[in-house]
């Protein structure tokens, strides 16, 4: 097998440019939507993230899940300020999790629990993108609905404790290259990021359906 982390990406290719040219991420993007599905939607990221991030705790001695886990990566307390401007203080009254987002969030706590192979599928497919493409969303965000640069609302894109993406990404690189697993397992792992991409693509649909142009 080549590079973990290339054979990964590759992998992943197509199902992340499906997910880039998403209807709902091309009208977001497109500065066709309103903050307020632009709020659906980081409201979605954290019902994800709790699920990714409450299980840091126990997996951070893990041999194969535990390298993954840096505190500077750790995206709950952003969404939550973010959420808090977007909603107000009583934000946790009002946010939904979308049947699609329950069942992403649901199976990311499953892996957690149950297969950690798995939970690094799925944190490799949410950080390495937000460090990403993440820095794309960002700067819509604010050009569209005139968020404070890096400030509140964007909060989640914003890596305060990554001082060079770059570099954190080759570093990260080099833990999946290293990953304590054989080549079946890493066949297992890729699987599970396919899996990851296509929770993601169903989020995007049903928020799709909610803030359709043409409704
Ligand atoms: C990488 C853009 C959505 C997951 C990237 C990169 C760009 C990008 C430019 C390459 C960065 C580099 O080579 O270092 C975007 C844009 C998006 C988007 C504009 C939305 C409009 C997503 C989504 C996911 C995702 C929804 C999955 C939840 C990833 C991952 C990588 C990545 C995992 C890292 C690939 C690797 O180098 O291994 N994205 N992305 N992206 N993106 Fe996205």
């Amino acid at each position: 097998m080549d590079a973990f982390s290339t054979v990964i990406r590759v992998a992943s290719h197509e199902q992340h440019t499906e997910a880039e040219t998403s209807t709902f991420m091309s009208d977001l993007l497109g500065g066709r939507l309103g903050v307020d599905a632009y709020t659906r939607y980081t409201e979605q990221l954290w019902f994800v993230y709790r699920a990714l991030e409450d299980a840091a705790e126990s997996l951070k001695d893990d041999p194969v899940a535990g390298p993954f886990i840096q505190p500077e990566l750790m995206r709950v307390a952003e969404i939550e300020r973010d959420l808090a401007h977007l909603l107000g203080p009583d934000w946790r009254d009002s946010v939904v999790a979308l049947p699609a987002t329950l069942a992403y969030a649901a199976r990311v706590a499953e892996c957690a629990a149950e297969w950690p192979g798995g939970y690094v599928a799925h944190h490799y497919t949410r950080y390495l993108g937000d460090l990403s493409g993440g820095q794309i969303i960002r700067d819509k965000a604010e050009r569209t609905w005139g968020f404070e640069r890096k400030g509140d609302g964007v909060r989640f894109y914003v890596f305060a404790d990554i001082s060079n993406p770059a570099a954190f990404k080759r570093t990260y690189r080099e833990l999946l290259d290293a990953i304590a697993a054989d080549d079946l397992e890493k066949q297992r792992i890729i699987d599970e990021c396919k899996r990851a991409f296509d929770f993601n693509g169903a989020v995007f649909r049903e928020l799709g359906e909610q803030f359709s142009l043409s409704a």
